[in-house]
């Protein structure tokens, strides 16, 4: 095949690209995303900030927009995501336990009903654990006022929104075996035991010169993959260029064809001109919409 989207789908594979809805209007955007792409990811517009500015009153013009120009190119969508500390409005943070539980399980709830039977996957619950060696939970409203046992409630509630959805939990620097990434693990396999509804683990794959692809990249999402999860690849950009980065791409990309539970890989952006990452050049086509050498590993590994 000739397209990233086409190549992945041979192989039983998606691969997608986090999008953003004002850039849609741009051609050059738009006929690169429709071409290479058979999965979006908003990037921004269906965080809480966006969507539930304020308490109870809900805004889906944006993501609708993107929704809509995927649906209506047979593209599938990733939804990202529910419940996350970061571009959360204020008003969450200064809710009390009880209101703050009530007003979780309603956004989850509004949220995932407005696009039910649309999005194949959610990241119901977006990097709860905290860097370094602890394992520990990261602060957070959630994880402060409702303790541990938010993840839990967040992922039954979504269960109970849109039951044909795959729920993920999505985290970075999860990407090989580490003291964080045992922490997710433990919570997945704990998960799975007890019965709390769980479907997936996005590894987000943001990687540097300082935090490379992980040599055990594969055998981390397989382990994940062997506790009954699928395992997607769900944000991944690599700083570099040339055949460096390149190498890199192509070792992921690999890494997720080898692990059968492994549905398919989303880097975040259509070209560098737009990556959130401002140093650099990290995803697959530059800032003319060229294909870069990593856009032929990809294909090539595919
Ligand atoms: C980033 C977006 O790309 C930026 O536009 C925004 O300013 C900040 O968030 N982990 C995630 C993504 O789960 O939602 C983040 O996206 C990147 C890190």
């Amino acid at each position: 095949a000739s397209t990233l989207g086409a190549a992945a789908a041979e192989k039983g594979r998606y691969f997608g690209t986090a999008v953003a809805a004002n850039h849609l209007g741009e051609s050059a955007y738009a006929n690169t995303l429709n071409t290479e792409f058979n999965s979006v990811t908003p990037e921004n517009e269906m965080k809480w900030d966006a969507v539930e500015p304020s308490r109870g009153s809900f805004s889906y013009g944006s993501a609708d927009q993107i929704v809509n120009h995927a649906q209506s190119r047979g593209m599938k969508v990733r939804g990202h995501t529910l419940v996350w500390h970061s571009q959360l409005p204020g008003w969450v943070g200064s809710l009390g336990a009880a209101d703050l539980r009530t007003a979780m399980n309603n956004h989850i709830t509004q949220v995932m009903t407005h696009w039910k039977g649309k999005i194949h996957s959610w990241d119901v619950v977006n990097e709860a654990f905290q860097d370094g060696s602890s394992g520990a939970r990261r602060s957070s409203p959630f994880q402060d006022k409702l303790g541990n046992g938010f993840i839990e409630e967040a992922f039954r509630t979504a269960r109970a929104a849109d039951p044909a959805a795959k729920l993920c939990y999505n985290d970075y620097n999860t990407d090989g075996v580490n003291a964080k990434s045992n922490a997710v693990y433990n919570m997945v396999r704990d998960f799975k035991a007890r019965g709390v509804p769980i479907d997936c683990v996005g590894f987000q794959s943001h990687f540097n010169s300082a935090s490379p692809v992980p040599s055990d990249y594969q055998a981390n999402l397989q382990r994940f993959a062997d506790l009954g999860v699928d395992v997607q690849i769900t944000e991944l950009d690599i700083e570099g260029s040339g055949s460096a980065q390149a190498t890199s791409y192509s070792n992921v990309v690999k890494a997720c064809l080898a692990v059968t539970r492994c549905t398919g890989v989303t880097v975040w952006g259509v070209t560098d001109k737009y990556s959130w990452r401002a140093s650099g050049t990290p995803l697959l086509f530059d800032g003319n919409y060229n294909k870069k050498p990593a856009y032929t590993a990809v294909l090539t590994a595919l």
